[in-house]
Order: C-alpha cells, then sequence, then structure tokens
C-alpha cells in the first residue's frame, strides 16, 4: 500500500466490534448451556481462527443478518486435525485454558509468528491444574490433553498479561474448588466483565487478585460488542495531528484497561473528548470526539511511559512512539520488554521504521526514546507482517513529506481489514 500526505480526515464512524472481547464471547458461546446472539462480532481474522477452531471442537455457529448465534447446550468434541490458530496469540492461549478442562487430546498450531511466541506463561500454570502439554521448547504446537477434573490453584502471574490471566479462569470453571490469579498490573479486564455477564460470578479485589469458583458453566446471552478501542486508536492519532481533522467514532469501547492512549494523547495536548457514555454489556462505552490541528506539547512527567500504566497501553504503544515524534521533547517507553514478543518484535519493528522516515530514535532492552518534533519523511516501510506495525506507520505516512510504501500491508486484516478502505473514505488529500 502507497500513502502519501493527508490534510485532514473528516468523518462520523463506527467500527467493527471489539477483537479482544469476540474472542472471549465466542468462546462463552461454546460453552454455555443456553444460547447466545452476537451482535458487531469482530471481522478480524484472528476472531475467524477462533470461530474456526471451535467448528473444529464440533460447535455449531451461524452467521445470520449480522449476528453470531451459537446454539449452546453443547459440548465440545475431540478435533480430527490440527486446532489453526493462525496469527492469533488470544486465540492459541485462552482456547488452550479452554482445552485444559476437557477430556481429549488436541493440538493448536500457528503461523509462523505465532509458532515463535512464548507459551510456557501459559503451559505453567496450567499443568499445575491438571492439563498435560507438549510444546516445542516452550512454543507452539502444543499437545494438550485435558481433564474434566482440574485442580483449582493461586497463582501469581510472572508476567502482565490478560490471555494468561483469561487461559486460567477459562479452566477454572473446570476446576472443583476455588481459583484465584494475582496480577503484576492490571490488564484488560473482559474476561472478569463478561464471566460476571454470563452467569459466572468473578470477584476482583483490590489487591490484583481474581477468584472464581468452578465449576461453573455458561447461562449464554445476547450481546453487542462495542467497537474496537485500538482500531480507533490509529484513526484519533491521525486526526488529532492533522490541522482542521473533524472525527466522530460512536460506540467504541471506553474500558480504562484499554482506553488509556486517551489519556496520554490529553496529556500531550490533543483535543479529545467523550459524549453519550454509557455502559452495554458490562463494557463502558461511548463516542469519542477529536478535533486535529494542536501543537503537542507536554510536562516532562508526561511523556516517559512506564511501570504500571504499560499494560493498558500495550498495542498501542508503537502508535505513540509515532505520534511521539512530532511532540516537543519527544518520547520514552520504558519497562515494555513484552513488546518484543508480540506479532513481531514491536520494539525493533518500530525503532528500524521511525529510522528510515528520518526519525532520531534510542532503543533500549525495555523500550525506546524518540526525540521530537521531527518532520518524516516517506520511506519503504517493513511491516514485518505485523498488523499494528502496518497501520502505526500508515498513520505516520499522513503527516510525512513524500510517499510511504507500507510493505505487506494486507497485514491489517489481522485485526481490522477494513482499515485502509475506512481511512480512504475519511481521508481529505
Ligand atoms: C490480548 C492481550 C494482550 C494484547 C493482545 C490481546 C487479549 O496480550 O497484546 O493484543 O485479548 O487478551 P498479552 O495478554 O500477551 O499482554
Amino acid at each position: 500500500m502507497n500513502l502519501t500526505a493527508t490534510r485532514k480526515l473528516k468523518g462520523r464512524i463506527t467500527l467493527p466490534g471489539d477483537k479482544s472481547i469476540s474472542h472471549r464471547v465466542a468462546l462463552i458461546g461454546a460453552l454455555a448451556s443456553g444460547g447466545s446472539e452476537i451482535s458487531n462480532f469482530s471481522t478480524a481474522q484472528d476472531c475467524a481462527s477462533t470461530l474456526g477452531c471451535l467448528k473444529q471442537l464440533g460447535v455449531s455457529i451461524q452467521l445470520q443478518d449480522g449476528l453470531l448465534r451459537f446454539a449452546g447446550g453443547e459440548k465440545l468434541t475431540a478435533p480430527r486435525e490440527p486446532l489453526d490458530c493462525g496469527n492469533s496469540g488470544s486465540t492459541m492461549r485462552i482456547l488452550a485454558g479452554v482445552l485444559a478442562g476437557h477430556n481429549f487430546a488436541a493440538e493448536l498450531v500457528g503461523d509462523e509468528s505465532l509458532s515463535s511466541r512464548p507459551m510456557r506463561r501459559i503451559i505453567e500454570p496450567l499443568e499445575i491444574m491438571g492439563a498435560r502439554i507438549e510444546s516445542n521448547d516452550g512454543k507452539p504446537p502444543l499437545k494438550i490433553v485435558g481433564s474434566d477434573r482440574l485442580n483449582p490453584i493461586t497463582y501469581q502471574l510472572p508476567v502482565a498479561s490478560a490471555q494468561v490471566k483469561s487461559a486460567i479462569l477459562f479452566a477454572a470453571l473446570f476446576a472443583n474448588g476455588r481459583t484465584t490469579v494475582i496480577e503484576k498490573s492490571t490488564s484488560r479486564d473482559h474476561t472478569e466483565r463478561l464471566f460476571n455477564g454470563f452467569g459466572v460470578p468473578i470477584a476482583t479485589s483490590s489487591d490484583l487478585s481474581i477468584t472464581i469458583d468452578g465449576p461453573a458453566r455458561f447461562t449464554g446471552g445476547a450481546i453487542t460488542i462495542p467497537g474496537d478501542i485500538s482500531s480507533a486508536a490509529y484513526f484519533i492519532a491521525a486526526a488529532m495531528l492533522l490541522p482542521n481533522s473533524e472525527l466522530t467514532i460512536e460506540a467504541v469501547g471506553l474500558n480504562p484497561t484499554r482506553a488509556a492512549f486517551l489519556t496520554v494523547f490529553r496529556s500531550w495536548g490533543a483535543q479529545i473528548t467523550t459524549t453519550d457514555l454509557r455502559s452495554e454489556s458490562n463494557e463502558p462505552i461511548g463516542t469519542i470526539n477529536v478535533n486535529g490541528g494542536l501543537r503537542l506539547a507536554a510536562r516532562e512527567e508526561d511523556r516517559v511511559l512506564s511501570g504500571l500504566m504499560i499494560p493498558s497501553l500495550i498495542d498501542e504503544l508503537p502508535l505513540l512512539a509515532v505520534v511521539g515524534t512530532q511532540l516537543r521533547g519527544g518520547i520514552q517507553i520504558r519497562d515494555a520488554e513484552e513488546l518484543r514478543l508480540k506479532e513481531s518484535d514491536r520494539l525493533q519493528a518500530t525503532a528500524t521504521n521511525l529510522r528510515a522516515m528520518g526519525a532520531n530514535v534510542e532503543e533500549f532492552d525495555d523500550g525506546l526514546a524518540v526525540s521530537g518534533p521531527t518532520q518524516l519523511r516517506g520511506a519503504a516501510i517493513e511491516s514485518y507482517g505485523d498488523h499494528r506495525i502496518a497501520m502505526a506507520f500508515s498513520v505516520a505516512a499522513l503527516f510525512a513529506e513524500g510517499e510511504t510504501e507500507i510493505k505487506n500491508s494486507e497485514c491489517v486484516a489481522v485485526s481490522f481489514p477494513e482499515f485502509f478502505e475506512l481511512l480512504n473514505s475519511l481521508a481529505e488529500r
């Protein structure tokens, strides 16, 4: 995909359903005792991977008039072929938690990127609970033999990861007794909200522990999935940087464990307001309004992103680094070594591509320092097949001089197939 400078973004949009929530809702629909009806299910390839695996496990899923329907009351059955998780870490890790609670053997496989991602973080707790898991030295493929009588555990998460937390919470549905997961810092809490919404009580406490009593089964129900705030982030960043932009995004998720980047952008001087705030399906949602054109400037402490705030910014950090090149004094990202373990090494990918566009970047083991303000220039961008790198640098292209080529740009479909089409419909050149 080739992109050139854009004057402004203008328009009012809604977005496909949140990817993280969609994965979890699909698993809940498959496990529930009664039927479920899901509106605005994510269009992401990653979520199609989750649905594909569930179909291989014998779940009947119907898509009709934009509604995804689960019959409910079914039991998962042993798959005949390996379950293909594609590029999706959430599919592999959270589904592993579900399979840990089933008395059959299943194999989880992924694409080249997923096959290089760390799985010990789920293997360890799920084995303590009683599943048997073989891996390729801690990486996929995973061969799981589950048990429908798992042991409940109390487990301190060694990494702040919502995927690992969720794997354990789904496994806990099949354990006899109380499972407690203790987080290092708060990660996205969609699993907790959805369990409570679908009839499985989960208690969360201020000491970051999460408790669930097993065995338990979801009831099923109707849900509308909020627009994906992580997809919104790219349009918000572009609109706040391009003068005279006016962008409205309706019915988007505003869960604080996901929307922290809005607070960061505001602290850098961006004009972003939220209106029509309400709760839908146990998640806060609302309308985001962005006006462009401010020169970004911030206090020194607001230009350092580190510590406990990192998990709630995790997927937006490459984009924040791109925007940081436009901020007086630049930004620093620290304590984000987890970024090296995503769909690509996102610290290296971000540093390499920013340098190609003329930015001054220092790379640390756990982060980046980016100078600003810098006029970026168009370049050939290597997406590394990573959707978030492709989209973050598409935003950079809109305020860079000259033309930018995003290589392998079709990878945006992993989370947001409509990205370029929607961007084009908003852009005034
Ligand atoms: C996700 C959690 C995060 C995030 C990923 C989606 C989820 O990963 O980066 O895009 O849906 O739970 P970790 O849990 O590994 O931090």
